[in-house]
């Protein structure tokens, strides 16, 4: 049995299926789509012998012929010049507009790929099969899809949907701990931002989460999707309400740049900001003490860091201003005013540094 989920888009709607085993299932589940039957699977060389064969498999069984394109894992396959072989792959082969691109994989082919389909012939479908937590409740919903620059991350890139996500809960099984935590973390910011009624969920159920009880994934990924479904199609170009999916990344982003992104994995860094922004609204007076408690607890039960580390306070600020959301030495934030709701404030860069002396 799988779960299914709509998400509302008008004439760009698609489903988000989430259950175990859906890859073998992929030839049905693709059928109803207007696509033609050749098809371009972008994945990684950690992923591909994993669950490269069965997605064929399943493809093949319902006559599509796919070609296949293999990236290295990480971060750096996620440029121009990769994107730039798979169009001459896609070309070479008479690529056509209802040939669709598949992505097997992480947040990172997730983003490539997509990239590839938004911009091959103007845009060609393009189906989500995402193999990380992360991906699976983040990366694969809300239809932003980019390459990096060597001046950025992310900075040459579209706002593209989907017509089709396909999460697996399977293919979790091979995903090792720190990743399967590191998603964990933007699960427990959908109840911070959105649901206090899923953050009570998450504390009843996290370790069943880390084991890989299939009934709890399946909620939590579904759950999660539908909420960041619910404020992209209210928002779908990032003007104000989908900025409150930022919360904890002002910091972590801060973070992970100061730690040069060899420390802490992007949801472990999440998990730290979401601390910290938690901590400035209870230094404003926003919320109890209770709060912080409680999501203290929460992380630290998903394996997650919630003490910020030493840092040089310089360069902390300003990899802050870098990330563009400094103006006249106030910080753009994302605070939580009550379980399950969070409002964007201008805060003073001085209150973020008494927040870090704090933690
Ligand atoms: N588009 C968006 O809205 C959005 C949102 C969040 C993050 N992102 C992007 O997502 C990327 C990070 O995604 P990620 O955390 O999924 O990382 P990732 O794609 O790099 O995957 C992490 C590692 O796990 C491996 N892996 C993937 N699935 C596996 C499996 N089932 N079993 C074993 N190993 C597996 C990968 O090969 C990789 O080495 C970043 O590039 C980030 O910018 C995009
Ligand atoms: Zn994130």
């Amino acid at each position: 049995m799988a779960g299914k989920l709509r998400v509302d888009l008008g004439e760009r709607s698609y489903n988000i299926y989430c259950g175990k085993g859906l890859l073998e299932e992929l030839g049905l589940l693709l059928e109803p789509l207007d696509i033609a039957k050749r098809c371009l699977v972008v994945t990684d060389e950690t992923v591909a012998p994993l669950y490269l064969s069965r997605v064929i498999q399943s493809l093949e069984a319902g006559g599509f012929t796919p070609l296949v394109k293999q990236v290295p894992p990480g971060e750096e396959a996620k440029s121009l010049k990769v994107a730039s072989e798979i169009y001459d792959m896609a070309l070479e082969a008479g690529w056509e507009r209802r040939c669709p691109v598949l992505a097997l994989g992480g947040g990172t082919v997730g983003d490539l790929a997509g990239f590839v389909a938004a911009t091959l012939l103007r845009g060609v479908p393009f189906i989500q099969l995402p193999t990380t937590l992360l991906a699976q409740v983040d990366s694969s919903v809300g239809g932003k899809v980019a390459v990096n620059h060597p001046r950025g991350k992310n900075l040459i890139g579209a706002f593209y949907q989907p017509c089709l996500v396909v999460a697996d809960l399977s293919t979790l099984r091979t995903l090792p701990a720190r990743e399967l935590s590191s998603g964990l973390a933007e699960v427990i910011k959908y109840g911070m931002i959105y649901d206090a009624v899923f953050f009570t969920y998450l504390e009843e159920h996290v370790e069943k989460a880390l084991e890989q009880k299939e009934e709890v994934l399946e909620k939590i990924v579904l759950r999660s999707c539908e909420i960041k479904a619910q404020i992209v199609a209210k928002d779908e170009r990032e003007k104000d309400l989908r900025a409150i999916l930022n919360f904890g990344h002002t910091v972590g982003h801060a973070l992970e740049a100061v730690t040069k992104f060899q420390v802490y994995r992007h949801g472990e860094a999440v998990a730290i900001g979401m601390m910290m922004a938690t901590r400035m609204a209870l230094q404003r007076g926003l919320i109890s003490s209770e709060i912080l408690k409680r999501l203290e607890k929460l992380l630290r039960r998903a394996s997650l860091p919630v003490e910020m580390p030493e840092v040089d306070i310089g360069s902390f600020l300003e990899a802050l201003i870098r990330d563009k959301k400094v103006r006249d030495g106030k910080v753009r934030m994302v605070l939580p005013v009550k379980l399950g709701r969070v409002e964007i404030m201008e805060v003073d860069t001085r209150e973020v540094i008494e927040a870090l002396q704090r933690s």
